[in-house]
């Protein structure tokens, strides 16, 4: 397995409620290292850009709203089949389908409030990375 990059947000639901160190805590023990990352709050156009795949859908209004609504944390996650893995360690999209040990069974809310985000696939693991962090703030 390749050693891949992906991106990930802590979202501001998760924030709020003083979780950050319980998540990094599940991210690092999975084995994930951290390549870059900072807290920071998104403005109404930086969360329509990082969204704009879901323009259309009904929740994107919503959704843009609940993200600029708080601070979050980005971060730059590194290791063997990282956006694979990140994917299953946050589980589905809906808390309540994620399986158990996972972090949106254990801190999500809702299907809008939950807790993480992680990339998808190469590509956008790629443009999300490259949307929120120049490579001289990738130094882990
Ligand atoms: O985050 P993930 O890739 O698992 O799901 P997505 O389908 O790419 O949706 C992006 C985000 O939109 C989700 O993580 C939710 O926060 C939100 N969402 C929502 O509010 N209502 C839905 N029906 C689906 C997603
Ligand atoms: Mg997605």
């Amino acid at each position: 397995m390749a050693i891949e990059r992906t991106f990930s947000i802590i979202k501001p639901d998760a924030v709020e409620r003083g979780l950050i160190a319980e998540i990094l805590k599940m991210i690092t023990d999975s084995g994930l290292k951290i390549k870059g990352m900072k807290m920071m709050r998104m403005d109404r156009a930086k969360a329509e850009g990082f969204y704009a795949v879901h323009k259309e859908r009904p929740f994107f209004g919503e959704l843009v709203d609940y993200m600029i609504s708080g601070p979050v944390v980005v971060s730059c996650l590194e290791g063997e089949n990282a956006i694979e893995n990140y994917r299953k360690l946050m589980g589905a999209t809906n808390p309540a389908q994620a399986e158990e040990g996972t972090i949106r069974a254990a801190y999500g809310m809702s299907i809008q409030n939950n807790a993480c985000h992680g990339s998808d696939g190469p590509d956008t693991a790629r443009t999300e990375v490259a949307y929120f962090f120049n490579d001289d703030e990738l130094v882990g």
